[in-house]
């Protein structure tokens, strides 16, 4: 069985010991409920680190007051004996009052790449993720944390605050993982029902089509504004945003130019709120 610690005291003796034995250290913070996109990341992080720290903590200050955080799937056993499988060597697993003890007051804002996107239907989501992301690097130090561009803006919210706070951990990333049909994989997929399902691997088709017609630099409204009725009509019941912007600063673009662009798109079918983005080469 994995190691599993819930205590930042006993995670610093493990990772401490590693550190003396000139050993480097991998970090793939997560939620659990975890699934191949995961699983992906920790064999990153086993391929580049000598010893792998997986953390799950479902965080409570990155969920808004109508999202249920309860409702959030769990499952600790399928959890460890996926991560056992694979050959993580410690599983960090704090409480709730671990993570924030009484009298928490101290948050990290990122501005800039946390504005826009998903930032406006979850105002205060990225906070609460850089927050939690800045106390996992802290408590692991370690050499080489990995996190999946399947969740693009947070990943550029992550590289930013780590060299805005001088964080000597480099941020590393894996490429989204797929099902089959090309839907990304995601631990709300669960939540579709069958026909939803199926609706549901249009996403990726429009935003692969849609990606292929702006690489010549052609004007992004009217394609966008196309991308958008093909969704409806596909089948979604809301478009919440489908955006051009630039790669590494998120700045709204309305062609593709000399830099790397990405289209990032948020679905809604039915209640479930699905994301995607692909990335549109540069001319
Ligand atoms: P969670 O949704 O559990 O995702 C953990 C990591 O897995 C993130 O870096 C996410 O981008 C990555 N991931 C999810 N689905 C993926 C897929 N299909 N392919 C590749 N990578 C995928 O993201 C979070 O948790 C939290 O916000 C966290 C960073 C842990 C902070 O609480």
């Amino acid at each position: 069985p994995i190691e599993v610690v819930r205590s930042i005291a006993a995670l610093r003796v493990q990772t401490r010991t590693w550190r003396r034995q000139g050993l480097t250290i991998g970090l793939v913070p997560t939620m659990g409920a975890l699934h191949e996109g995961h699983l992906s990341l920790v064999r990153l992080a086993l391929d580049r680190t000598d010893r792998v720290v997986v953390s799950i903590f479902v965080n409570p200050t990155q969920f808004g007051p109508a999202e249920d955080l309860s409702r959030y799937p769990r499952d600790e056993a399928g959890d460890l004996a996926k991560l056992a499988r694979i050959g993580a060597h410690l599983v960090f697993m704090p409480d709730v009052a671990e993570m924030y003890p009484a009298g928490f007051s101290t948050w990290v804002e990122v501005q800039g790449v946390s504005e826009g996107l998903c930032a406006v239907t979850r105002p205060h989501h990225f906070r609460g993720v850089a927050t939690v992301v800045t106390k996992l690097l802290n408590q692991v130090q370690a050499d080489l944390a990995v996190f999946g561009e399947k969740d693009y803006q947070q990943l550029q919210v992550i590289k930013r605050l780590a060299r805005d706070l001088d964080i000597p951990t480099a941020i590393g990333s894996g490429p989204t993982v797929r099902e089959p049909d090309g839907l990304a994989m995601s631990s709300r997929n669960l939540y579709l029902g069958p026909e939803e399902r199926r609706t549901a691997a249009g996403l990726y088709r429009v935003l692969s089509d849609l990606a292929d017609a702006l690489a010549d630099g052609s004007p992004a409204g009217p394609r966008l504004e196309a991308a958008r009725q093909r969704l409806l009509v596909e089948g979604f019941t809301e478009v919440d945003y489908l955006e051009l912007r630039d790669a590494e600063t998120l700045a709204p673009l309305d062609h593709v130019a000399d830099r790397p662009a990405r289209l990032l798109a948020a679905v809604f079918l039915g209640k479930v709120r699905l994301i995607d983005n692909v990335p549109v080469g540069p001319a």
